[in-house]
């Protein structure tokens, strides 16, 4: 690959004989993606040049003037495409592209913005201030998906179904309490966002490349006109640090995990087999072969893109391991992957939201698996034990009632009293009363339980805590 002499702009020209070559050139370059940092680069730029100031680097014309030339740059990147894409198509980076913009603006005058400051410390600042803005975001799109979780629990209150582990009817639940326990798992990824937001709140300007600043600029300052409650505490450390990306991409995986599973939860309970759901139209695919089919993609593309954001965490816990110590140019493989999970939750957010919203559950359905003898086994075991039964005794007398229901093909709960007498004295004439759905849900009033004044106590208590988040 041919190298042509320099005579370009280039950050950092002086040193360099000959152009980089041209395929080396393209691998290095990032503004196809930093672009989308644009208007935090814009903003630390403005606090940069005001505090240029003070330490007798701008006079206050300057400062003027440079103001008011990024104030024009940001709003023409956001207003002219074509201008954004041509301008840029030879702009190394975000920081670039500004730089090359501010001179074509000031002239001279725009070369010394970039005054004691570097690229390692402008790209940490940035990242930090895209990533507070994207969990905040991120933060509203869990809540409206738990917010469709709690208006489909209100709405179906009352509605009984069968409770399962390992995919075998287990106990009787409440519907309402199936869905804030998928509600309660999204819930939980509120404060960690809250938390990757609170990580990358320190400005790392004022670090220079590496190690500080030498025109004693008003670190303070500037990360309080940025919105940060605090500097960063280590310039080496400020370049180097990626925490606050890998907490979000943490959080991030988070919600993919939940959501995954609640998806697998719809596309199981849309099949045929359950029927226990009827997914909306506007959330469903066809297929092109088969004339019949009501497919579940909504719920099966989200289960499928969880991969990718847990992948993205795995991207930057494997760049960042073994990084010695300061800024090195692999740092910048921190944004890619980060800025398409980032847009991928937020995608399977507003689905799963509206996916939740416009369901219809079939409650006949629902009710006819919850009315399943076999699901009031436990309380026949716990019968026994308030008669004073050992619960290993009376579990095992259950389980010897449900063979003996098997054997003569009957349903166990219409064994003849004298049958149970024969397998435990214990069980007497009140057994039968109350052996059913009701008084099974009714039990479980401890808090957190099934019981319908549990889950109506769970939906305010969810919805006070959903306050307090401020989500
Ligand atoms: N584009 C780089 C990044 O995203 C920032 C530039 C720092 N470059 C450098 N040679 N020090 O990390």
């Amino acid at each position: 690959m041919p190298t042509a002499k320099r005579k370009d702009d280039r950050l950092w020209g002086g040193r360099f004989d000959t152009a980089p070559n041209a395929h080396f050139d393209a691998f290095q370059r990032s503004f196809a993606f930093d672009q989308r940092l644009l208007p935090y680069e814009i903003a630390v730029d403005r606090a940069w040049a005001k505090a240029l100031e003070p330490i007798g680097i701008f006079t206050a014309y300057e400062v003027q003037l440079t103001l008011a030339a990024l104030d024009r740059i940001a709003k023409r990147a956001a207003t002219d495409s074509e201008w954004l894409e041509h301008f840029g198509a030879d702009a190394e980076d975000v920081h670039h592209f500004v730089e090359k913009a501010l001179v074509e603006e000031l002239g001279p005058l725009g070369w010394k913005l970039h005054t004691g400051r570097s690229r390692n410390e402008l790209v940490a600042t940035d990242f930090r201030l895209f990533i507070r803005a994207a969990a905040k975001q991120t933060q509203h799109a869990v809540a409206a998906a738990v917010q469709a979780l709690l208006a489909q629990a209100k709405t179906h209150l009352g509605v009984p179904m069968a409770g399962m582990t390992h995919t075998q009817h287990a106990q009787p639940i409440l519907l309402s309490h199936f869905l804030l326990a998928q509600a309660e798992s999204l819930t939980r990824d509120i404060p960690r966002l809250q938390s990757a937001a609170q990580s990358a709140d320190a400005c790392p300007m004022g670090s220079g490349a590496l190690a500080g600043n030498s025109f004693n600029i008003n670190r303070e300052a500037i990360a309080s006109d940025l919105g940060f409650s605090k500097v960063t505490a280590n310039s080496l450390d400020a370049v180097s640090d990626r925490d606050f990306a890998l907490d979000y991409l943490f959080a991030l995986s988070g919600i993919a995990t939940h959501l995954s599973r609640i998806a697998e939860d719809y596309v199981l309970f849309a099949s045929q087999e359950f029927a226990y759901v009827q997914l909306s139209d506007e959330y469903s695919t066809g297929s092109s072969l088969m004339p019949q089919k009501k497919n579940p993609d909504s719920w099966e593309l989200i289960r499928g893109k969880s991969g990718r954001i847990t992948a993205a965490l795995l991207a930057l816990l494997t760049t960042l391991k073994g990084l010695p110590t300061s800024y090195q140019r692999d740092l910048q493989e921190d944004k890619e992957s980060l800025f398409t999970a980032h847009d991928q939750i937020n995608a399977m957010l507003a689905v799963a939201a509206g996916a939740i919203s416009t369901t219809s559950f079939r409650v006949d359905r629902l009710r006819q698996a919850a009315s399943n003898p076999v699901l009031l086994a436990t309380e026949a075991a716990d019968y026994l034990v308030r008669k004073g039964v050992p619960f290993r005794q009376a579990h095992d007398i259950v389980g010897k009632v449900l063979r003996e229901a098997e054997q003569t093909g009957k349903s166990w709960v219409d064994l003849p009293l004298e049958t149970l007498q024969q397998l435990s004295p214990s069980f007497g004439p009140d057994f039968a009363d109350g052996l059913n759905v009701i008084s099974a849900l009714a039990a479980k009033k401890v808090s957190g339980g099934t019981a319908p004044e549990s889950v109506r106590a769970a939906i305010t208590d969810l919805e006070s805590r959903l306050l307090k988040l401020g989500a």
